[in-house]
């Protein structure tokens, strides 16, 4: 799923050149000096990143009508006070990153067929409105992050009565208190062979490809006020696989519009890679156009900047992968139906691409807006000069 699309990646790059930067007494080859010049084509040296005041990114989203959040764990945001007061100050929105999926972490949502354990979710609830952030439920159904007892449990005649369940008893708990759910996560993965582009999932297998408007519509039901969010991931440069995955996502949503679906907005993950040069601004405003032309909103639910393929050297791998931020926000926030940008984290101390995504030279990962000391990296600069220089909504 979402690695395999980074593996795709890696192919078009020949050489890591976080090796050849670690290897003492590397050998140039002409596959690394090609890598050397795509990675000094990335970096603009003369490029400073400036910003003016000294707003927040939430005071700085709020001026244009926007909403800037961050996904962060349970265990992250009630341990370490660090990462609490920066969301504080930096956040209008709070994504548990765990605790509303089905089974991730020691406390797990869903930790038996029959019980719901909503304590760490609960407790991130209660942060949101005691701080007045808003809260992002993220993700009612996806084929990732199933329990345990998921597979010798649900079949064939229970598994719609297991969705139902989870939705209405899940969605209730939260409702009136949810700014928006991610109803279904990445059911599209065009590998899978399907004519419709559909994932092979659990969901798909036991219900049939109904079960994405059988989802929405329980999770509207059980909470009319929020806005309800079809997530998904490789919708973002100008490479047959993504405008394959873009096309195909396209049809989804027009599907479920033309069935009365109540879906509100498209989540695009946006987990960008810093080497990655067929950036196409042109598509991807085309696809905003196509997506907001069905009625629906846009939200760039998990960015973050991948940069494990770039140069060892912190100022290089800032300025570029800063670079991609604001390029990419600077297309997508010129674009009205987009109303939101999350971060999949806040500071490097807590990514989940230290694990996902490590670099080869084993150098700490540079991927977001705060470094693992809380400091405003250029990342937090390209972030605030794009919320500065957007339209307002
Ligand atoms: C990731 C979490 O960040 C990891 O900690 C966890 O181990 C796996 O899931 N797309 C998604 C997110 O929709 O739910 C994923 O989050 C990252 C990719």
């Amino acid at each position: 799923m979402y690695k395999d699309s980074f593996l795709t990646r890696r192919r078009a790059v020949k050489l890591g050149f976080g090796m050849l930067a670690g290897a003492v007494g590397a050998v140039t080859t002409s596959k690394a000096i090609d890598l050397n010049n795509q990675i000094q084509a990335l970096d603009n040296p003369n490029r400073k990143f400036p910003v003016n005041g000294k707003l927040s990114l939430k005071e700085r989203a709020t001026a244009k009508g926007l909403i800037y959040g961050a996904a962060i764990q349970y265990s992250q945001l009630s341990l370490d006070r660090e990462i609490a007061t920066n969301v504080k100050r930096e956040c209008g929105m709070l994504i548990p990153e765990w605790e509303l999926k089905w089974f991730v972490g020691k406390q797990p949502l869903r930790p038996s067929p029959y019980t719901f354990d909503f304590r760490a979710a609960d407790w991130m609830a209660n942060f949101a409105k005691t701080h007045g952030l808003l809260l992002r439920g993220h993700t009612l159904v996806w084929h990732e992050s199933l329990p345990p007892w998921f597979e010798k449990t649900v079949n064939n005649q229970n598994a719609k009565r297991f969705l139902e369940e989870h939705i209405k008893t899940v969605v209730q708990h939260y409702a009136g208190k949810i700014h928006s759910w991610d109803v279904v996560n990445e059911a599209i993965n065009l590998s899978d062979g399907r004519s419709d582009g559909l994932r092979k999932t659990p969901w798909l297998k036991f219900l049939g490809s109904d079960y994405i408007e059988l989802a929405f519509r329980l999770a509207a039901e059980a909470d009319p006020q929020a806005l309800l969010v079809y997530n998904d991931f490789g919708l973002d440069y100008d490479t047959s696989k993504d405008e394959a995955k873009r096309n195909a996502v396209l049809k989804l949503l027009e599907r479920l519009k033309t069935k009365g679906t109540p879906i509100h907005a498209l989540g695009i993950q946006a987990h960008l890679t810093a080497n990655e040069a067929k950036f196409s601004p042109s598509k991807l405003r085309q696809f905003l156009r196509d997506v907001a032309s069905l009625g629906l909103k846009i939200l760039i639910t998990e960015m973050d900047v991948v940069d494990k393929k770039l140069p060892v050297d912190i100022k290089v791998r800032d300025r570029i992968v800063a670079g991609v931020y604001e390029d990419y926000l600077s297309v997508v926030l010129d674009e009205r139906a987009v109303i939101a940008v999350l971060t999949w984290g806040l500071s490097d101390r807590y990514t989940w691409l230290s694990h996902f995504q490590p670099r080869r030279d084993r150098a700490a990962v540079r991927p977001l807006p705060l470094d693992a000391n809380f400091r405003r990296k250029l990342a937090w600069n390209a972030i605030a000069r794009a919320f500065d220089q957007a339209p307002r909504r």
